[in-house]
């Protein structure tokens, strides 16, 4: 038996990207019998490379040619999709040393490296120095020690300013700019900073303006790139050196949760070609650089787990998995959501199976001895038994690196890129 009537909840977000196959999802050809098959075991996260390749074709199309890409590490550092990520995009950020490495080893060029983050350790800024990255500095201190570090090395750091802008990106899932915030060096302290950098003891490079990210709103983002340029152009009348590049950031976000939909590019770029137009002069010969992480891989990602048992408690199906919220904190509703929802599911070998008569009301949660492990609340799913699985989409970034995956000591999890 199930609950009555839930909530008339709204349609999940679109999933219709993905194939499949004898009522079975496919990703990467292969349908999730044979993923696992292949793996051996569940749970995992399977990623599709022609699904992150047709993202970021249909991105690098939808914007004007000048805006250079780069992947931010940290939405998905699964070595193979970093390594795939090399030919596709035109950098990698990296937020710690451990990225840094990997990105290096993945073969895309130091000088398309950046490396962002507030706390950088001595060691971190010498290994970055050594490496011949360019350091995305978050305060006068980081700047300081990069310089000393690089006259120790005799090797000159390049070197970029983090700046937090006095504006915010509005309606954003993540606010990183505006106020105060630890990131960055807020824009006001600039004038006299840029005046005494000592610029023969470093190679400057230019600025990083990242305000925010997991934005579905165009007209936010359009506001944001208009106060980026803008800043942008004071920072370089600011400046006595020619510098490299200015990242604008990136924010763009993806759907999520019920109600939510994808993002449509056609204005944001149209403005984006606006303001390349207007600050031409000012930024002749600066190369653009736009900075995504979740945009890029997040729907491009399932995380599979199977179903080890089916109970009823009073008026409530369970349905009990092998995976759960130590593999995916994010869906699980405890990483930075205020209000839980769900992300989209499915039963990944009955998708079909959804008129009302093969469907049943039912919460899916994990192995682990916590309330607080729910794949899905209250969902209407294709009716099922012990041994098929669960599919949660969207979830190509900020999933398995993001998850407590030693809390209670479980399985081991397995990642693929197919
Ligand atoms: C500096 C920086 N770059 C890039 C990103 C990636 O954001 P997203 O994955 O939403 O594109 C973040 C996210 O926090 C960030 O802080």
């Amino acid at each position: 038996m199930t609950k009555a009537s839930p909530r008339q909840a709204p349609k999940h977000a679109d999933i219709s990207h993905f194939a499949s196959r004898n009522n079975e999802l496919v990703i990467g050809g292969k349908t999730i019998s044979q993923i696992d098959k292949l793996i051996g075991s569940t749970p995992f996260y399977a990623y599709d490379k022609d699904l992150i390749a047709s993202k970021v074709a249909d991105l690098k199309t939808a914007l004007p040619a000048k805006i250079q890409l780069h992947y931010a590490i940290k939405a998905n550092p699964y070595p193979s999709l970093v390594h795939f990520m090399v030919d596709h995009v035109n950098g990698f950020d990296v937020a710690s040393k451990k990225e840094m490495l990997l990105a290096l080893q993945s073969g895309m060029p130091a000088n398309e490296i950046s490396f962002a983050g507030p706390g950088k350790t001595q060691d971190d800024i010498q290994s970055a120095i050594v490496a011949g990255i360019t350091l995305h500095t978050e305060s006068a201190t980081e700047i300081n020690r990069a310089i000393a570090i690089g006259e120790n090395l005799a090797i000159k750091p390049n070197i970029a300013i983090r700046v937090n802008p006095a504006f915010e990106l509005k309606a954003s899932g993540m606010k990183m700019a505006g106020g105060s915030k630890p990131f960055g060096i807020d824009e006001e302290l600039l004038p006299q900073l840029l005046n005494e950098l000592p610029y023969d003891k470093i190679n400057f490079q230019g600025f990083h303006i990242f305000a925010g990210s997991q934005n579905l709103k165009a007209e936010a983002i359009i506001e944001m790139h208009q106060k980026t340029f803008a800043l942008a152009q004071q920072l370089v009348t600011l400046t006595p050196v020619k510098i490299a590049y200015i990242n604008i950031g990136g924010g763009l976000g993806i759907p999520y949760f019920p109600g939510e939909q994808r993002l449509e590019l056609g204005e944001i770029s149209s403005n984006l070609t606006e303001l390349l137009q207007q600050y031409q002069e000012a930024l002749a010969d600066i190369d653009i650089i736009m900075e995504l992480g979740r945009y890029l891989v997040g729907e491009a990602g399932v995380y599979v787990s199977k179903i080890v048992d089916k109970k009823v408690s009073r008026d409530t199906t369970y349905l009990v998995c092998d995976g759960g919220l130590h593999h995916h904190l994010s869906n699980s509703g405890n990483f930075g959501q205020v209000i839980r929802k769900n992300y989209p599911v499915s039963i990944g070998n009955k998708l079909n199976n959804t008129s009302e008569q093969t469907t049943e009301l039912v919460n899916i949660v994990g192995p682990l001895c916590t309330p607080l492990d729910i794949i899905a609340d209250r969902m209407h799913l294709p009716t099922s038994d012990i041994g098929d699985y669960v599919v949660v989409y969207q979830s190509g970034a900020y999933g398995a690196s993001a998850s407590p995956k030693d809390f209670l000591s479980q399985p081991e999890l397995t990642e693929i890129l197919l």
